[in-house]
């Protein structure tokens, strides 16, 4: 440019000395205009080399390395005029993964599904190396885990979720955005899948910081549940109000949901849920529109086909200093770490030995 610049000032220098003054006018003016033009490209160049930075920022911490890039409103601006802004195009498809479905066990007596964020890598290792081990060894009849995640916003996090879904073969691997927001979405995505491939006779719905009893559940709902049918069983929430707070996390709006109390519903720490009710839940998915809250949705549907909770003092939504005996009862248990996640094993497994006069408990009080 500036060479370009040189070469034709020194072809005007030339002309200039053997011209008349008409000539030398329009020269000066074609020089003047040539030196604002060249000034106004500088400043735009600049400007876009800003762009270029936050662009760059941006993808960098949405992950977006391959979006699209689309400029809107490039206009030569100058002075105070608004930056251009940009908009990327394909901010969801490009870097998620399709649903990746697992096996399972078709007809099994209890199937538990962890809903899990896709960075809990170590809370879900601590799982699967406790009690969701082992269900050949311990012949509790048939029981299986599987842990709910979705796409999150970052194509590296994508990948190792993928991963760990072909290493272990135990994720449902859903195609929302993983956020605590969408976690109904989470929910509903896991149980539709398990109506549709699975049908267990119980569907057990936790989280990755539970503790589950594996030792004793399956058998105790194979062999002393009473409530074969019509089952909805957990730690009660009696009078909820709804939460109207746009800045809470459990905001839940009027057009979501109208009514300013929940109906009494099971903590999602834990919740069973038999397979006709389960069947029915699946159906009335329909008939309700989600609503972030996903414990209270759920109970909200199994309320609207005529169903209702069996509160139990077994589904526990506190990790207290609980003895071993305490074991024999207990089903699940809330605020578990993935360290105490192998102690709570222990004392399941200990109360073989350490409880010699009591039984275990079969019946949900
Ligand atoms: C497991 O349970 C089934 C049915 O309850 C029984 O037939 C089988 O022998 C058991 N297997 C072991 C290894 O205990
Ligand atoms: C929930 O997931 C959907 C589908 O992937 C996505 O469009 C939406 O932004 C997500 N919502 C929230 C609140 O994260």
């Amino acid at each position: 440019m500036g060479e370009v610049w040189m070469k034709l000032s020194k072809v005007m220098l030339l002309k200039l000395t053997n011209a008349s003054s008409i000539h030398v006018l329009v020269v000066v003016i074609f020089i003047v205009l040539s030196a604002v033009l060249m000034l106004d490209l500088l400043n735009l160049s600049s400007k876009m080399a800003h762009m270029n930075k936050d662009n760059d920022e941006y993808s960098h911490k949405h992950g977006q390395t391959r979006g699209i890039k689309e400029w809107k409103n490039i206009r030569r601006s100058v002075g105070t005029e608004p930056l251009p802004y940009l908009i990327l195009k394909d901010i969801v498809n490009i870097d998620t993964i399709p649903v990746r479905e697992p096996t399972c066990a078709v007809n099994s007596i209890l199937m538990i599904l962890v809903t899990s964020a896709p960075d809990h890598f170590d809370r879900r290792r601590a799982i699967r190396n406790t009690w969701a081990k082992d269900r050949k060894t311990h012949n509790d009849s048939n029981w299986q885990t599987f842990f709910l995640i979705g796409n999150s916003r970052d194509s590296v996090k994508n990948r190792k979720i993928e991963d760990e879904f072909y290493e272990y073969g135990d994720i449902l691997l859903g195609d929302y955005i993983d956020t605590y927001r969408n976690l109904t979405l989470k929910v509903q995505n896991g149980f539709k899948w398990a109506v549709e491939n699975c049908q267990p006779q119980y569907l057990l719905k936790t989280d990755d910081d539970c503790y589950v009893n594996t030792r004793y559940f399956p058998r105790f709902l194979d062999q002393f549940n009473p409530n074969r049918d019509g089952l909805y069983a957990g730690a009660m929430f009696n009078d909820r109000g709804v939460v109207r707070d746009k800045n809470s996390k459990w905001y839940v709006s009027p057009e979501d949901y109208p009514m300013s109390v929940y109906p009494r519903y099971a903590s999602g720490t834990g919740y069973v849920l038999s397979k006709d009710v389960l069947q029915r839940v699946v159906e009335a998915f329909s008939e309700v529109h989600p609503f972030p809250v996903e414990d209270a949705y759920t109970g909200v549907v199994v309320h609207r086909v005529g169903v209702s909770m069996l509160d139990t003092g077994r589904f526990t939504m506190y990790n207290k200093q609980w003895r071993i005996c305490n074991y024999l009862y207990l089903l699940v248990i809330h605020g578990v770490t993935p360290e105490q996640q192998y102690l709570a094993l222990k004392y399941t497994d200990d109360t073989l030995v350490e409880c010699p006069g009591q039984k275990e408990s079969v019946t949900w009080y």
